[in-house]
C-alpha cells in the first residue's frame, strides 16, 4: 500500500495494514467501498451508518472474504457519533489509516417551498454532508497523523459545481466539502495524511436511484456505476490521487461551467432539464 504526500515523496512509504473507516457504509456507494477495500491484503475495516442489521449482514459477508470487519451503528449527526467511532476504532483496530466520508443525503427541495425548502432544509442538508464529515474528521485526525502515512477521502459531488433548481441545498453542501477537502490538503500534507476528493456524477444508487435518467434512452448514458466510483476512492485512498471526477466525461461539465457558464445556465434552466433534478429517498 502507497501513500502519496511530501513526507513520503522522497522516502520509501512503508506498507502498513489498512484500517479503513467508511461512512455510509450500509447501502450504495460505502457498501462497493467496502467491498472493494476488503480486497486489499490484511484490511480491517470499520463500518458506519445508521442501519445496523446492514451492517451486520456487511460485516459477516466480507469477514467470510478474510477482511477484518467491525461496525458503529450511528447516526453521525449526533453529538456524541465521532467519540463513539473514535473510540471504537481505537479499542478494536488501533489506528485508522484511511478515512472515508462518505454518507450523504439529497433532500432535494426548492428554497422557497413551504413544503420541507427553506432554511431548514439547508442546516439539515449542511448538517450531514458538511459538518458531519469536519466533526468525524477532526475526532480521528490525531489518529490519522499519528499512524501517518494516511489518507482521507471526501466523496463531494459534480453537483459542488454545477446547480440545479432543488438541489440548491445539496449543491451547496457539496460545495463546501470541495472547498474545505483542497484546504484540509495543503494543511495535512506536512503530517503525513493524504487528502482526496472524489466528484462522482450520476450513478443509482438506493438514495439516489435517478429513476428518471434510467427511463430515458438518451440520459440513461449519463449514469455511471458504484464500483468504478469505489475504485477512485481507492485511487484517492491509497494511490495518492488529489482528485477524481467519475465517469470521466463528467470533467466536460466542469470546464463548461469554468469558461462558458451561460450554456450551462440555459440547460439547467429550461423545461427539459427537469429530470436532472432527479428524486432521491430523502426528499420527504
Ligand atoms: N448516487 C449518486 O448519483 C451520487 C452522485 C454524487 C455524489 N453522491 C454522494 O455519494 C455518497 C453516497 O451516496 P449513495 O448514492 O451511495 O447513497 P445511499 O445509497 O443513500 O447511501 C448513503 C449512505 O449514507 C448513510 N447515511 C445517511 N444518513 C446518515 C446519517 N445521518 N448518519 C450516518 N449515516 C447516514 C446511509 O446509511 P443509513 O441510512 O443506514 O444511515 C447510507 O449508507 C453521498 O455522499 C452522495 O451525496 C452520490
Amino acid at each position: 500500500m502507497r501513500f502519496h504526500s511530501p513526507m513520503s515523496a522522497s522516502t520509501p512509504t512503508p506498507a502498513g495494514p489498512l484500517v479503513a473507516v467508511i461512512t455510509g457504509a450500509s447501502s450504495g456507494l460505502g457498501e462497493a467501498t467496502a467491498r472493494r477495500l476488503a480486497r486489499e491484503p490484511h484490511a480491517r475495516l470499520v463500518l458506519v451508518a445508521r442501519r445496523e442489521e446492514r451492517l451486520r449482514t456487511l460485516a459477516a459477508d466480507l469477514t467470510g472474504l478474510g477482511a477484518t470487519v467491525t461496525w458503529v451503528a450511528a447516526d453521525l449527526t449526533d453529538d456524541d457519533a465521532p467519540t463513539r467511532v473514535r473510540d471504537h476504532v481505537r479499542a478494536e483496530h488501533g489506528a485508522p489509516t484511511l478515512l472515508v466520508n462518505n454518507a450523504g443525503a439529497g433532500f432535494r427541495a426548492r428554497f422557497g417551498s413551504e413544503r420541507n425548502g427553506g432554511f431548514a432544509n439547508h442546516r439539515k442538508t449542511f448538517a450531514l454532508n458538511y459538518d458531519a464529515v469536519l466533526r468525524l474528521t477532526e475526532a480521528l485526525l490525531p489518529d490519522l497523523r499519528a499512524a501517518a502515512p494516511s489518507a482521507i477521502v471526501n466523496v463531494a459531488s459534480v453537483a459542488a459545481h454545477v446547480a440545479r433548481p432543488g438541489a440548491g441545498a445539496y449543491s451547496a453542501s457539496k460545495a463546501a466539502l470541495a472547498a474545505w477537502s483542497e484546504a484540509l490538503r495543503a494543511e495535512e500534507a506536512p503530517h503525513g495524511v493524504h487528502v482526496g476528493t472524489v466528484k462522482p456524477g450520476f450513478f443509482p444508487t438506493e438514495g439516489f436511484p435517478a429513476t428518471e435518467l434510467k427511463e430515458g434512452r438518451l440520459s440513461r448514458l449519463a449514469l455511471g456505476d458504484q464500483d468504478d466510483v469505489a475504485e477512485a476512492i481507492v485511487q484517492c485512498g491509497l494511490r495518492g490521487k488529489d482528485e477524481r471526477i467519475t465517469p470521466r466525461f463528467y470533467n466536460a461539465a466542469i470546464v463548461l461551467q469554468g469558461v462558458l457558464p451561460q450554456v450551462i445556465r440555459r440547460v439547467v434552466g429550461s423545461d427539459r432539464a427537469q429530470v436532472l433534478a432527479t428524486k432521491t429517498v430523502s426528499d420527504e
